[in-house]
This record gives C-alpha cells, sequence and structure tokens, in this order.
C-alpha cells in the first residue's frame, strides 16, 4: 500500500477488483442463466449512469455468460439519424453503420420490435459482417418518454437457431433496464 495507506485508493482498487470478480455465471438451464444474469445486470446498471458504460458492461456480461459469436449495441446516429453506428460489443470486427430498414438491425430498427432470424441464410438482406454468424436476434432500445428507438442489441450465434421466445423476453427485460 502506498501514501494513501489504503484510504481513497485501496477503496477503489478493492471496488475495481470486487467488480472484476462480479460476474457469476449460473450452470443450468437458459432461464437459470438469465435469471442470474438479470439480477447481475440490474446491480450493475443501477450503480451507473453512463449509457455507453452500461452497454459496454452488458454486452460483456451475456456474451461471456452464453458464450455467443457476437454481442453488441448499435445505437441511432445523432448526426445522421437514418443509420445506425457501432457501439460497445464483444466479438470480431464488425460493420461500423446500418442504414434504416437494412439487414436484421435495421429491420428490427423500422419495425421497432425484436427480430428472431432462426439462419441468416433465408434472412432476404442479412448483412453478413461474419460469415461464422448462423442465427440471429435484435431487440431494440426505447427512449423512455418519445418511445423512439434509440438503439439495438445485436446477438449473433455460430449455430443455427439459437434464439427462441424465452430469449426474447429476457432480452427485452436487460434492454429495457438501458432505454
Ligand atoms: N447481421 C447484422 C449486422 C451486424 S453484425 O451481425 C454484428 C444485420 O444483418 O443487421
Amino acid at each position: 500500500m502506498g501514501k494513501d495507506g489504503g484510504g481513497v485508493l485501496g477503496k477503489i482498487r478493492f471496488r475495481i477488483l470486487d467488480m472484476a470478480e462480479e460476474l457469476k455465471i449460473a450452470t443450468g438451464t437458459k432461464e437459470e442463466k438469465y435469471r442470474s444474469l438479470m439480477a447481475q445486470i440490474a446491480s450493475v446498471v443501477s450503480s451507473e449512469d453512463d449509457l455507453i458504460a452500461n452497454m459496454a458492461n452488458v454486452a460483456a456480461m451475456i456474451h461471456e455468460t452464453f458464450g455467443f459469436w457476437w454481442t453488441g449495441f448499435y445505437r441511432v446516429c445523432e448526426k445522421n439519424p437514418r443509420q445506425l453506428v457501432l457501439g460497445p460489443f464483444q466479438g470480431p470486427l464488425a460493420c461500423s453503420r446500418i442504414p434504416f430498414g437494412r439487414g436484421v438491425c435495421g429491420t428490427a430498427w423500422a419495425k421497432a420490435e425484436t427480430v428472431i432470424v432462426p439462419d441468416v441464410e433465408q434472412f432476404p438482406g442479412h448483412i453478413a459482417c461474419s460469415s461464422a454468424s448462423r442465427s440471429e436476434i435484435v431487440v431494440p432500445l426505447f427512449d423512455k418518454t418519445s418511445g423512439e428507438v434509440t438503439a439495438v442489441l445485436d446477438i449473433d450465434s455460430a449455430e443455427l437457431e439459437t434464439f427462441d421466445d424465452p430469449d426474447r423476453i429476457w432480452l427485452e427485460q436487460i434492454a429495457g433496464l438501458l432505454g
């Protein structure tokens, strides 16, 4: 311990270490994993008001819990509100911008509803950021006042038919914590 003698710096260091050990991945069913994940996300998000920081942690927590191929956010661009721009994510390099109504993300934005794609090859206009992606779910985030879509949560799986209605319900709840 330095000059600070375990005072403020010690506390900050302790909190960072604490956080680093915080994600507990439940074993068991998808339901059990989501239940545990949801509680931890609610806790992380309630102690931070910066949206980008929360998106970054939520992407990391979902990604680590389920081992998806790609987990991240696209945000409605402030400078060009007809485009989504890449936000915090975990996984391989991705396309930076997606126009309104294009691809799975742009479709979920235009419909203002979750889109589940069991096989990306069967989705007309799917944007293949990675050829390893086989199925996908995109969940919109809404502004609580205007009801407008502000961003989407996009998750890609390297396997077919990964996502179903329980995923939609849980992920919409998670998105609701960020809206
Ligand atoms: N497949 C998405 C593009 C984003 S990447 O999957 C990360 C789409 O069709 O909108």
